[in-house]
């Protein structure tokens, strides 16, 4: 038996760090509603037109996304809770600039990503921003053969259709030769 529920179901999603540059200091926002596209050489996310974060973007057409680990949950708590228009979210962590010099990263996030924003489309009152990945970067400790290990990254996951909660990246699934056929 099924049991309607209201709302998406397409969860869980990661957890990251929008991060903007306005009036020469860069701002920090958690972005839940995001995904790549493109097999991955674009990033879509939702931004509500009164965040701070969209004066940025507005101004700039650029972006970063930063991938936070679970030691950062105080500060993702923060990013995702106050304002850049009130509170300094730029002391919170170490900033760094890759090709683009408007698109500000966190050096504490294991992993990195700078974009240049293509699309903007207007669904009042939210924003979806389009934006291509110029360059991506990862904490060299966590690479392998160019290979990322999510694992050893200890990315935060949260949840929508009702639960809202943080979880953590769980066990890989590995396909036995029977399964896998
Ligand atoms: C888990 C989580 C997910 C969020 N997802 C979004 C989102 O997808 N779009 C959005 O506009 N705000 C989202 N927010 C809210 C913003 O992060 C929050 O309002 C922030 O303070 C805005 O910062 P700013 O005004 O400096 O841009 C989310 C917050 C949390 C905690």
């Amino acid at each position: 038996m099924k049991k309607e529920i209201e709302g998406n179901l397409l969860s869980p999603l990661p957890v990251a760090l929008v991060g903007t540059l306005i009036e020469g200091r860069p701002n920090y926002c958690v972005i839940g509603y995001m995904s790549p596209f493109d097999f991955g050489r674009h990033i879509f996310f939702s931004l509500y037109k009164k965040r701070y974060t969209r004066v940025g973007i507005q101004r700039n057409k650029t972006f970063s996304v930063n991938i936070p680990s679970e030691d950062l949950m105080r500060e993702v708590n923060l990013c995702g809770s106050k304002s850049g228009r009130d509170f300094d979210k730029s002391k919170l962590f170490d900033t760094f600039y890759g090709e683009l010099k408007s698109a500000p990263m966190i050096r504490q996030c294991p992993l990195n990503m700078e974009c240049r924003v293509t699309d903007i489309l207007d669904y009042d009152p939210n924003e979806g921003i389009i934006g291509r990945v110029v360059k991506s970067y990862a904490d060299s400790g966590l690479v392998k053969d160019s290979i990322v290990d999510m694992k050893k990254a200890r990315l935060i996951i949260w949840t929508i259709g009702g639960d809202f909660s943080y979880y953590r990246v769980g066990e890989r699934i590995v396909l036995d030769e029977a399964t896998a056929q």
